[in-house]
Formats: structure tokens, C-alpha cells, sequence
């Protein structure tokens, strides 16, 4: 009896405790703090980009001693990882995106977030130059910022080896609006397929899906496909669904080159049960409207007819960043992207550009948790040179008013040590990728030795991993009722 009054009590102050934290959440949603405004006085920081390196320094930067800005082509952050169950409607895009205003909003001094693509950084003479291309009308023209930092995080663009075709009749997976026009595209194949009075070959061709790039995005895309087919055009679209095929094609002899080797097999396994074909060694040479044309293992060309194509063969530097390599010409020499120091600074500008994330090239993969890490250590290369900064005024302070020289000695000594800043070092956290029918695989560093993992329950322990690192509470209940919906009603099939 006792302890179940002891249960009692307990729960009770639980349930209060939540409800209260709850209430300062939606409160603390909705009452953004006072700002300090920006101040002339001190140094500017533009930021390129509202990505995964970005956003990881805004979240962790003090912007105290900074007028920090923003510029970017999007007002939001996408949480890339979980972008291909955007195709096929699991999740809807704007659950997987963090507006970056509702991050910087709780920031000491405002932020300026400036909704545009940056056109041209002028190294020599530390200018960024934007331009307004949204479709609302306007005169804003191009429009020059001035900075004392740098920080160039663009991402990358997607590698398409001069195949024209590729731009205009593939499909990317990079950015939100791409996994929406996939999943438009993908459901009107569908519906056209079910109109009457089509040819057999016609309906398979438009039934048939190609990804191209076994890496992780273009395994994970075919796997969302096959979800699709199976779990909801087999119920609304009985009779086409069973005439859906799903296509994997990859130049290289295997997929997934980053996990080991097991993994690899376990995955083509699970793809042969659901009935996705991999094509490996075949090499995409050739897009069209109806088909892709690729070159077989024995070199022989074939023409594999496709109602829909998504091309995710992997990243190049943007044409941005390729205009910083050109106005560093003998330093900036690596074709994939920015080359940096141990501590993220650009070669060639050390002393006002940093670099990170997909847009520069290091020995570390371009993936989202290099980025984020690389970010959050800027953003503690900041804190300690506003700290510099300060103790550098000290100095400068000291030695106009004649301080005594053991003063100055060890004012110098102050400032040199803060300048010695630790390089970025990386803490691999492994690497995790869903494979269907709610199937993941997961490479995870423990200790010195690395434990590989596949199946049902490394799906759970996808999901909730993803699922917590979602920025912010609006989007991890987004994300949370979207799977909540989908098992529930299904997917959405509306065109
Ligand atoms: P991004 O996050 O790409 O951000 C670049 C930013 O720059 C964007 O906000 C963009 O709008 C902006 N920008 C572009 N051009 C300009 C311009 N001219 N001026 C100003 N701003 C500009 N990695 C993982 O570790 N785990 C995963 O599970 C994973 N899954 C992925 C799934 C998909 C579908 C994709 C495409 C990638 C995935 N990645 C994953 C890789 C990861 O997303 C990238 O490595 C990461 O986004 C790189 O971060 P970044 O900040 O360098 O660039
Ligand atoms: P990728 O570079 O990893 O893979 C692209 C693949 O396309 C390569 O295997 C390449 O051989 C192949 N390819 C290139 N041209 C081809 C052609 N013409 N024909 C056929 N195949 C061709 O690209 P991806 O998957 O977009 O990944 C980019 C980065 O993002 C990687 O670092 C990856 O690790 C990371 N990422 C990580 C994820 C995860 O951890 N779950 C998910 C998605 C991306």
C-alpha cells in the first residue's frame, strides 16, 4: 500500500514537472528575448550558407563581441539525413527544416539573416557580394557587405560529369525542393501509367525508377521508392504497383564503399528480397527524356528505358567556390574544393576566410557530423579571439600610456598564448544508413574496435538517433506525428 502511494506521489510531481517544462517551452517559443543591436565598433562576421556547418557555429557562437551575418539562398536549415523519406511523403519537407531566424532570435546581439545567393567574394579587399534572385518583385540590384571574418560554408553542388542530360531530365536529392519535385514527378509516373489505353511498353517504362550512385544517398532514395511501392501504391494502385521496378546503377564493382564489407552484402541482400535491382559496374553515359544510357562491365553500351531518373553520383565545388580558387591561384590547387589549414582558415587568406563542411576538400568525408563539428569548433576559435582581441587592446592601451615593461612582457605573453589555438581535430561517431522495409545498417566506433550492425532493431536505432538530433523541439515533434500519420492513414498520394 505504501508504495504504491510512494508511486502515486511520485508520478504526480512527474506529470507536474513535465507539464512545466512544456509550458516554459511554448512560452520560450514564443517570447524571443531582447537583442543587443549591431555595433560599429566591433568586428563583422558574414556567413555563407545555412547548412550543417553553419548552423552548428550560430548555434554555439557568442555574439557578444560580433555583428554576425547571414546569407544565404535559403532562410532555413535542412536536416539532410532524413531528406529522401521526404520523396515518397513519409516526412514532409518543412518538418525536417529549422527557420535559421528562430536560432539566431535567442542570440545576445541581433543577427542578420539575409535571404539571398552570395555572387562574388572579393578576397583582396574582404567583401561579399549578394543578389536578390527571389521571384517577388524588387530593386535591391547587388549589394556589397563588408567583413572582417569569413566563414564559407556553400556546401557543394552535384557532380554530373558533363552529361547535359542529367540537368534536364534527372532529378537531384540535395535540397528540399529537389525530394519535393521527386515525389511530384514519381506520383505523376504513377497516375499516367494508370491511364487507359497505353502501350505495356509505355506503362513499364514509366513504372521503371532509376537511381544512379550507389553511395549512401542514392541506396537510401531506392529504398524510400520500394517502401512506397510496397506499402501504399500496392494498396491504391493494385493494378500497377506490381509492375513498379526500382533500379540502383553504380560504376564502381560494389555499393556503399564506406561500411565494411558485411554490411555491404547484408544490404544487397535485403535489396534482392525487395526487389531492387543493383547495377554495378555500369557507368551512366547518357540521359534523355525516356531513358539513360549506361556502358556494362563489358563495355558493351545499353539503353535502359526510365519514367523517372534521381542522380545522385556524388559532389563538385559550386562555381562560387571555384572563383575563390581563381583569385588564389598557385594556393588554392585541389579541384574538390577549398583548401584550409588545422584550424579551418583558407590557404591563401588565413588571416580572414575560414572554410568547412563540402566545400572545402580535406581528408575527412563530406559528410553532415564533419560539418557540424567543424562549425561548433569555429565558434570556440571566435570566443578566443574576441578573448585576444580584448587582451590585445590591454597592450596596445599599455604600451601608449608607458606601462611598466614587466606589464607589457605580460600582456605579450597573455596574448600569445590565446593565440595558440588547438586545431580541429574530428571524433568519428560512425555511420548509419536506412535500407528499407525498416531496415538500417550502422558501422559505430566503440573503443579502438568498430561494431557493424544491420536489420530490423539498427532501424529503430536509426530512427531515434536521427530523430534526436533534429534542431529544436518544433521539429522533432514534427518529424514524430509525420511517422505517427503515416502509420496511421499511409502516405499522402496526392500529385
Ligand atoms: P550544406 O549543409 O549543403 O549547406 C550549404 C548551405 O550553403 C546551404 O544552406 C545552401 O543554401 C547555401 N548556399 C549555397 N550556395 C550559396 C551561395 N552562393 N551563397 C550563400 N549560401 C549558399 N551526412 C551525414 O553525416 N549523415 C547523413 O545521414 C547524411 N545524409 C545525407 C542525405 C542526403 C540526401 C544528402 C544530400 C546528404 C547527406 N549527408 C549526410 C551529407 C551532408 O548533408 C553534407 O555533408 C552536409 O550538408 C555538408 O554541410 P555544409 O554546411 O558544408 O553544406
Ligand atoms: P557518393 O559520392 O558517396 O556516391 C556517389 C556514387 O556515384 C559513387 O559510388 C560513384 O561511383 C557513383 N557514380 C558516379 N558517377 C557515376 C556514373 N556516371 N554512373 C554510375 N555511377 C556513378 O555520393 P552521395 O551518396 O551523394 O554521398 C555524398 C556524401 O554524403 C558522402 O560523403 C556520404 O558519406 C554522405 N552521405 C551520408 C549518408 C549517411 O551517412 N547515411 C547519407 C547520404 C550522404
Amino acid at each position: 500500500k505504501g508504495f504504491f502511494k510512494r508511486l502515486q506521489r511520485i508520478t504526480g510531481y512527474t506529470s507536474v514537472a513535465a507539464l512545466a517544462t512544456a509550458a516554459y517551452f511554448v512560452y520560450d517559443a514564443n517570447h524571443p528575448p531582447e537583442q543587443l543591436p549591431p555595433d560599429p565598433s566591433k568586428k563583422t562576421i558574414v556567413v555563407l550558407g545555412s547548412g550543417w556547418g553553419s548552423t552548428a557555429l550560430l548555434d554555439a557562437i557568442d555574439t557578444t563581441d560580433y555583428n554576425v551575418v547571414v546569407i544565404s539562398p535559403h532562410n532555413y536549415f535542412l536536416f539532410t539525413p532524413l531528406l529522401p523519406s521526404v520523396t515518397v511523403g513519409t516526412l514532409n519537407g518543412r518538418s525536417i527544416t529549422q527557420p535559421t531566424r528562430y536560432m539566431v532570435r535567442y542570440k545576445t546581439r541581433e543577427v542578420q539573416v539575409v535571404e539571398a545567393e552570395a555572387t562574388k567574394v572579393d578576397v583582396a579587399n574582404k567583401k561579399v557580394t549578394f543578389e536578390d534572385k527571389s521571384e517577388i518583385y524588387g530593386n535591391l540590384g547587388t549589394v556589397e557587405v563588408p567583413y572582417d571574418y569569413l566563414v564559407y560554408a556553400v556546401g557543394s553542388e552535384n557532380q554530373t560529369f558533363g552529361i547535359e542530360g542529367v540537368k534536364k531530365y534527372g532529378n537531384f536529392l540535395k535540397e528540399l525542393g529537389d525530394a519535393e519535385e521527386v515525389r511530384r514527378k514519381l506520383m505523376d509516373c504513377v497516375e499516367k501509367a494508370s491511364l487507359l489505353g497505353q502501350s505495356e511498353e509505355e506503362i513499364d517504362r514509366l513504372l521503371h525508377f532509376v537511381v544512379v550512385g550507389g553511395g549512401p544517398t542514392g541506396v537510401e532514395a531506392s529504398s524510400e521508392f520500394r517502401d512506397f511501392v510496397r506499402d501504399d501504391l500496392s494498396k491504391w494502385y493494385p493494378a500497377v504497383s506490381g509492375r513498379v521496378r526500382v533500379s540502383l546503377i553504380e560504376a564502381l564493382p560494389n555499393i556503399l564503399p564506406m561500411f565494411s564489407k558485411n554490411l555491404v552484402e547484408f544490404t544487397e541482400n535485403v535489396f534482392k528480397e525487395n526487389e531492387i535491382q543493383i547495377l554495378t559496374k555500369h557507368m551512366v553515359k547518357d540521359v534523355d527524356e525516356k531513358s539513360v544510357t549506361v556502358q556494362g562491365p563489358d563495355g558493351k553500351i545499353i539503353n535502359i528505358p526510365m519514367g523517372m531518373l534521381v542522380w545522385a553520383a556524388g559532389n563538385t565545388a559550386r562555381p562560387l567556390t571555384r572563383d575563390v580558387q581563381a583569385q588564389l591561384k598557385g594556393k588554392q590547387t585541389n579541384r574538390r574544393g577549398l583548401l584550409v589549414d588545422g584550424h579551418m582558415r583558407l590557404v591563401g587568406a588565413e588571416d580572414s576566410i575560414f572554410a568547412l563542411g563540402d566545400a572545402t576538400a580535406t581528408d575527412l568525408a563530406p559528410t553532415a557530423q564533419v560539418a557540424n563539428q567543424q562549425g561548433a569548433y569555429l565558434a570556440s576559435v571566435f570566443a578566443q579571439l574576441s578573448r585576444a582581441d580584448r587582451v590585445n587592446s590591454k597592450l596596445e592601451e599599455a604600451k601608449r600610456f608607458g606601462a611598466a615593461p614587466e606589464e607589457i612582457a605580460r600582456l605579450e605573453r597573455k596574448l600569445k598564448k590565446m593565440l595558440d589555438i588547438s586545431q580541429f581535430s574530428f571524433t568519428s561517431r560512425g555511420a548509419m544508413a536506412y535500407i528499407g522495409h525498416e531496415n538500417a545498417i550502422a558501422d559505430l566506433p566503440w573503443g579502438s574496435v568498430q561494431l557493424s550492425s544491420g536489420g530490423v532493431l539498427t532501424g529503430v536505432a536509426w530512427s531515434s538517433a536521427y530523430w534526436s538530433l533534429l534542431f529544436g523541439i518544433r521539429s522533432r515533434t514534427s518529424v514524430a506525428l509525420d511517422w505517427l500519420k503515416v502509420r496511421i492513414f499511409g502516405r499522402d498520394l496526392t500529385v
